[in-house]
């Protein structure tokens, strides 16, 4: 399947819960209308009705089995691309810049801790084949440190969220990072820093991929 052809710039933040990548999307999309470009942000899970279904099983309201939520999160990320209102396909053609916070390297890295790795890629080729990430920012933070910032003011963990389940999704976003980077553009950034270091580097990355490839 040919992805369709676009005029805008389409960026994903990835990394583990307490990574920092939410401050950055939020600090990198404000960067952006400041210089004058119609941005929209968005994050996976949605809000639409696939996405709150899963928000649902997270804060334990409802119960499903891992290979169950590996397919709402498929379903959820095709309506994230394709749904005619806010569809990320949609407004990338309206010329937006548009920034998600996660796409489907974090069900390569959450969901191929439970399921098979292969079957996760596979499912989700619909939509890689749809819609590929011009930039993966990948936030590195080392996983004390996150957990330390999930914990602080926070009473209950999500279903994701315990120690040795973000040591396992550290270790498969490393081996999804040597599988597929070849054929994406993952730019490693280290989290370990003050906010505003982040800021910059991420910052100076965007505007320099927005020079050669919009304006040129
Ligand atoms: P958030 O904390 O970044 O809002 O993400 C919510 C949780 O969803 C987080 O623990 C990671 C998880 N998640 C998956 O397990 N698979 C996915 O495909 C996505 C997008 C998120």
């Amino acid at each position: 399947m040919e992805a369709i052809k676009r005029k805008s710039l389409f960026i994903a933040f990835e990394g583990i819960d307490g990574s920092g990548k939410s401050t950055q999307l939020r600090r990198l999309t404000e960067f952006l209308q400041r210089k004058g470009y119609k941005v929209h942000t968005t994050a996976e899970p949605t809000t639409r009705p696939i996405g709150r279904m899963i928000r649902d099983i997270f804060n334990h309201r409802m119960v499903a089995d891992n290979r169950t939520i590996a397919g709402l999160f498929v379903a959820d990320r095709l309506d994230h691309i394709l749904n005619k209102d806010d569809g990320m396909l949609r407004l990338l053609d309206e010329g937006y810049i548009v920034i998600t916070d996660r796409y489907y390297m974090s069900s390569y890295a959450y969901q191929g801790a439970h399921v098979p790795l292969e079957w996760v890629i596979g499912a989700n080729s619909l939509a890689s084949e749809l819609l590929r990430p011009d930039i993966t920012i990948f936030i590195d933070m080392p996983v004390g440190k996150a957990l330390d910032r999930v914990r602080k003011g926070r009473n209950t963990l999500e279903l994701f969220e315990s120690e040795d389940n973000i040591r396992q999704v550290t270790a498969m976003y490393e081996k999804v990072i040597k599988m597929i980077g070849s054929d994406e553009n993952i730019v490693r950034i280290n989290g370990d820093r003050s906010e505003d270091e982040v800021a910059d580097e991420i910052e100076t990355l965007v505007v320099a991929f927005l020079h050669d490839s919009l304006n040129s």
